[in-house]
């Protein structure tokens, strides 16, 4: 196959070269292309962007393939659990017994928050997003961490890392207290990493939480399933921070805003609010799909389509499956379970989403699962931003250990006026 691209602009032909993925994915190569043509290349939303080589998560769209580091999605989602899955996302390699034990820990001893940060937390107001608090506190957190501000050390790397990861958790536990106003509980070192969580989230002071194994299992799972996602709004908002050589709190706190809007992470609260509606509204589906399919309405089919995938989305998949089990398990019977499936085959089944090659994203099912285990709605997003961090780390790493790193840069097409005088204001005509 041919390694470069011929361009021809102004009747003079440029070669490109063609870079070459170890999935065979191609792309061309237009870092010398302004210099060469004085031309940019526009591509509204990024869709035949790459803005970067990376080793960490391959997706393959049309077929339905999600694998870390290798690794496809089906795979850990059975045999593994988030910790690990973070190690390998981070690291790059599936941890030993020895190594795992370092990490997990590392993780503990710092799942604690300074004791200071509980004055921050005071100051939000009860009915604050906790997606917005997450995102300040992550950053906040970042003024208790000694030396957090020096140049990136790959020494320190893992410690940071690690705080981030561990507290985290700590961070969005406190603020679901806040905004319940409820007692903060505090970790329990003895507890693994999602059980902790639970624990943070649900014991009082005078009772400890009933953790039930089938509900950490299928939390620990969401989290796996979400741990990185290649380079998508979040991610992608995440790199390009670190490429200014940000420090990895402030890296993931945009990354946590970038999250929040309901086109990516947010999907998941809007589409328990969706199912609500058309529960509320006694509706059995068709109306909501005939106004998704009309523009003029303002609405989507929340859940459904993905940039990337033209195939049923494979997380989607695992957690339609585990939605049945979790709920038979807890004996749950959520009619929003069946208007979501009802809503499945409808579109599945309705041209207009089948030629757009619309599918059930990952959300689609996460919420039915995380409101089955108590969960509530507004830490939905939340929980995606939990176990979304070890693929934001992992990212920041690769930014920052690249040695031929860029500070991340568009460029764009200006349509603005052409150069015009300043008029002094009492010159000014009325508009
Ligand atoms: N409902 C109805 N129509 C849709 C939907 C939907 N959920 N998604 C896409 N379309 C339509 C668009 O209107 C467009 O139609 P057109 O060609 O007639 O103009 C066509 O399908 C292509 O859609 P785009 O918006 O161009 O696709 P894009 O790749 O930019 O967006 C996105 C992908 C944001 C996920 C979109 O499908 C969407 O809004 N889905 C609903 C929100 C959602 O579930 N987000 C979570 C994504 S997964 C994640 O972030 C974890």
């Amino acid at each position: 196959m041919d390694k470069v691209a011929k361009l021809e602009i102004d009747g003079k032909v440029h070669e490109l070269p063609i870079v070459v993925g170890s999935e065979g994915e191609r792309g061309i190569d237009i870092s010398a292309l302004r210099q060469a043509t004085g031309c940019i290349t526009l591509d509204d939303g990024y869709g035949n962007t790459g803005s970067c080589q990376s080793n960490i998560t391959f997706i393959d769209g049309e077929k339905g393939i999600l694998r870390y580091r290798g690794i496809p999605i089906e795979v850990l989602a059975e045999k593994s659990f988030f910790i690990e899955t973070a190690y390998l996302l981070i690291y790059g390699y599936l941890p030993t017994h020895k190594e795992l034990r370092r990490f997990s820990e590392l993780l503990t001893q710092n799942e604690m928050l300074h004791e200071d940060l509980k004055f921050h937390f005071e100051g939000f107001p009860a009915h604050a997003h906790p997606m917005a608090i997450l995102s300040s506190m992550i950053n906040a957190t970042s003024c208790f961490v000694p030396g957090v501000l020096d140049a990136y050390d790959p020494t320190v790397f893992e410690s940071q890392a690690a705080r981030l990861l561990a507290k985290v958790r700590t961070i969005a536990a406190f603020a679901y207290r806040k905004s319940r106003g409820l007692p903060i509980m505090y970790p329990k070192p003895v507890y693994k990493y999602t059980a902790n969580f639970l624990h943070m989230m649900f014991s009082e002071p005078y009772q400890d939480y009933d953790l039930n194994p089938e509900v950490v299992k299928a939390l620990d799972l969401i989290f796996v399933l979400h741990a990185d996602h290649e380079q998508n709004c979040s991610t992608a908002t995440v790199r390009m921070i670190a490429s200014s050589q940000a420090n990895i709190f402030a890296c993931a706190a945009g990354g946590v805003c970038a999250l929040w809007g309901p086109l990516h992470g947010g999907a998941n609260q809007a589409v328990i609010e969706m199912l609500e509606q058309i529960h509320r509204d006694g509706d059995d589906g068709s109306k909501f799909i005939a106004a998704a399919k009309d523009k003029k309405s303002g609405k989507r089919l929340m859940g459904f389509g993905h940039r990337v995938y033209k195939n049923y989305d494979p997380r989607a998949k695992i957690i339609k499956a585990q939605c049945d089990k979790v709920l038979g398990l807890l004996k749950i019977s959520d009619p929003l379970l069946d208007i979501a499936k009802r809503l499945e085959a409808a579109a599945l089944h309705d041209s207009y989403f089948v030629e757009r090659k619309l599918y059930p994203n990952v959300d689609f099912y996460s919420g039915i699962i995380m409101r089955a285990i108590g969960i509530p709605l507004e830490m939905f997003t939340v929980m995606f931003a939990i176990g979304r961090m070890p693929g934001w780390i992992a990212n920041y790493k690769e930014v920052m250990d690249a040695t031929n790193g860029r500070i991340s840069r568009p460029r764009q097409i200006y349509t603005g006026p052409t150069e015009q005088p300043y008029v002094s204001i009492d010159k000014r005509g009325k508009k």
